[in-house]
């Protein structure tokens, strides 16, 4: 395929702050974009941009980078909205039901959950998100695992092992047991997954066995983050800085001495809005977060349980509305951040040399991602490998 210009774009998202208006998510007005072998070549003012091969109209269209939806459990079957209605009526998340979602998927054929997760990634994309993560954690024992981790490369190179989600059932009496098997024979087994996740919460994992698992991950190579404070504060944030995690995820419950802990570090804290919108959890503020120096990335976290969210943009406006962001911080959030708590710097920007993974709005203005929520405002999406 030959150069491909995009042009007449009424605003356009680069993130990269050498570029239009030196702000963080570096907006130009009136622009245009070259694409190149999967690549952007070219970005600046419509009016100056260079010929290429074949010329796309967006039609004064708000141009985004592509999604990155750093934060997904995408590879389960069933589902469990009877525990968001009882939710929504009184009752609390404890974890507890991740064991139905395990019976469920362990029963589930390979074309049963292939069917399911795409369909999954199918709807993420039409949402605009051009790269994902998926964790394993739904199986919990040895074979399950590592088939939940080869489902997930089928969908993504970004795989995170999850084997130390809960302690399943048949190992409530001998947790040191699991957490053994998880660091051991299961970890071998997964080693193909680029990172290596934990529960660690009240209800899922010790700070204790929690560390055991990590050491085990970066042992067999894997980059490390965590799932950190969602049900209480045990300690966790301590252990993701501990462990130099790219990312700690969800940060529901934070103590002042963890966010100023976090602002003098590089891990990345992961706020997944869905989960408290499911489990009518308090929303933790991303102004406090920002105020401290943390970089904040925005993802879904869809899961049965807690968030089964297939949507970016609500994930944007639930930040926006309910975590104190400007729609800027949640959109290079869910975009660059998201990118950051990955650890890639091709994605998430639309700079010269990124990945031309980009969408097309309906819309003149970005901010209407957050303006219009529950709209689909996804004209097209455009992702450097298809
Ligand atoms: O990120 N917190 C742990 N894991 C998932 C929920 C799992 C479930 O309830 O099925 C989460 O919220
Ligand atoms: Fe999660």
């Amino acid at each position: 395929m030959g150069s491909r210009l995009l042009t007449n774009i009424g605003e356009l998202l680069t993130n990269d702050p050498d570029v239009g208006d030196g702000s963080p998510v570096g907006r130009v007005r009136d622009a245009a974009l070259v694409v190149d072998d999967g690549r952007v070549a070219w970005v600046g003012p419509a009016a100056r941009a260079p010929d290429a091969d074949e010329r796309h109209d967006a039609q004064g269209a708000a141009v985004v980078p592509g999604f990155v939806d750093s934060h997904t459990h995408l590879i389960f079957a069933g589902e469990r909205s009877d525990e968001f209605e009882a939710r929504m009526a009184g009752e609390r998340y404890d974890g507890g039901g991740i064991a139905r979602t395990v019976a469920a998927t362990r029963a589930a054929s390979d074309e049963h959950l292939r069917a399911q997760s795409r369909r999954r990634w199918a709807q993420l994309r039409a949402g605009g998100v051009t790269t994902v993560e998926v964790k394993s954690g739904y199986a919990l024992d040895v074979a399950g695992e590592a088939r939940l981790v080869a489902l997930a490369h089928e969908l993504t190179e970004e795989v995170t092992f999850l084997g130390a989600h809960v302690v399943p059932a048949e190992f409530a009496s001998d947790r040191e047991a699991y957490v053994s098997l998880v660091a051991g024979e299961m970890m071998e087994r997964c080693a193909g997954a680029k990172w290596t996740d934990v529960f660690c919460d009240r209800g899922a994992f010790s700070v204790e066995e929690a560390r055991e698992v990590l050491r085990a991950g970066r042992a067999r190579g894997h980059a490390l983050r965590l799932h950190a404070n969602q049900i209480a504060d045990i300690g966790a944030v301590d252990l993701a800085l501990e462990m130099e995690c790219a990312s700690v995820d969800h940060c529901t419950h934070l103590s002042d001495r963890d966010v100023e802990r976090l602002g003098d570090s590089s891990t990345v804290v992961t706020l997944l809005p869905g989960a408290e919108f499911s489990t009518r959890a308090p929303y933790p503020s991303a102004r406090r977060l920002l105020e401290a120096g943390v970089t904040l990335a925005l993802a879904t976290d869809c899961n049965p349980g807690t968030s089964y969210v297939t949507s970016m943009s609500f994930v944007v406006a639930l930040a926006v509305r309910e975590m104190g962001m400007s729609v800027d911080e949640a959109l290079w959030s869910a975009t660059r951040g998201g990118a950051r708590a990955l650890r890639r710097d091709d994605v998430g920007h639309l700079g010269v040399g990124a990945r031309a993974d980009l969408v097309v709005l309906d819309a003149p203005r970005a901010a209407h991602l957050a303006y219009r929520p529950g709209s689909s405002l996804v004209r097209e999406v455009w992702c450097a490998d298809e």
